[in-house]
């Protein structure tokens, strides 16, 4: 299966997914591109490194629309069937979203739906809650909002800082999103209603 990578800034979630494909945790995959809206993102750098096709495409002052339209011909260019968000800090057009129909996957820093938008682990942070964690989900029309695939928790300590929770939550979402995704690109699911079910595991735990 072809994904199409879209960032914004580190790209470490991105840098775990391209190196779980090449160590085969993720098999039948490959990266097919990582677009980034800032052409000044690391990430560009570290894909770069690796050997993978990356393109910046700027907002450019362009309405959304038209932007969101230069990303997803070049997505449709390259035959991505599907499209995974890692750190992409701008909101989706409906097109965009419907042009590729439950094969658009994120990944979210908090246990959704608590906590959406920016700086999801800073606002958990500051609530004083005693677990967070991280989300992956499909995306729909609405913010941070689409049926989740997974999730992982992440207990808070009473020593942290919002930076040492950050930190700790990423190396989760790096575990949470291969194991995502290798799930997405095996196929064995479907999407009831909101909820995503994984038929080849029902039938494992059905054999035990
Ligand atoms: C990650 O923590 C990701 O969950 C978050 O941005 C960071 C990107 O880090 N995404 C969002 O907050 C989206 N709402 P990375 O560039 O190192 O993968």
């Amino acid at each position: 299966m072809k994904l199409g990578i879209l960032i914004s800034g580190r790209g470490s979630n991105m840098l775990a997914i391209a190196e779980a494909i090449e160590n085969g945790t993720i098999p039948n995959a490959e990266i097919a591109v990582v677009i980034s809206d800032k052409p000044s993102a690391q990430g560009l750098i570290k894909a770069m490194e690796k050997g993978i096709k990356t393109q910046a495409i700027p907002l450019s002052g362009r309405l959304r629309e038209e932007h969101d339209a230069e990303i997803v011909a070049e997505l449709k260019n390259r035959d991505v069937e599907l499209v995974c968000l890692a750190g992409y800090m701008r909101l989706l057009s409906k097109d965009f979203i419907r042009s590729f129909p439950n094969q658009i996957i994120n990944i979210h820093p908090s246990l959704l739906p608590s906590f959406k938008g920016l700086d999801a682990q800073k606002q958990a942070f500051d609530y004083g809650v005693k677990f967070t964690g991280c989300t992956v989900h499909f995306v729909d029309e609405e913010l941070d909002h689409g049926a989740i695939i997974a999730q992982k928790v992440v207990e808070v300590n009473d020593n942290d800082t919002s930076e040492t929770l950050s930190a700790r939550i990423l190396e989760n979402e790096h575990a949470l999103y291969i194991e995502a995704i290798a799930k997405i690109v095996a196929g064995n699911y479907e999407i009831i209603e909101r909820k995503v079910k994984f038929t080849a595991e029902t039938q494992r735990r059905g054999e035990d």
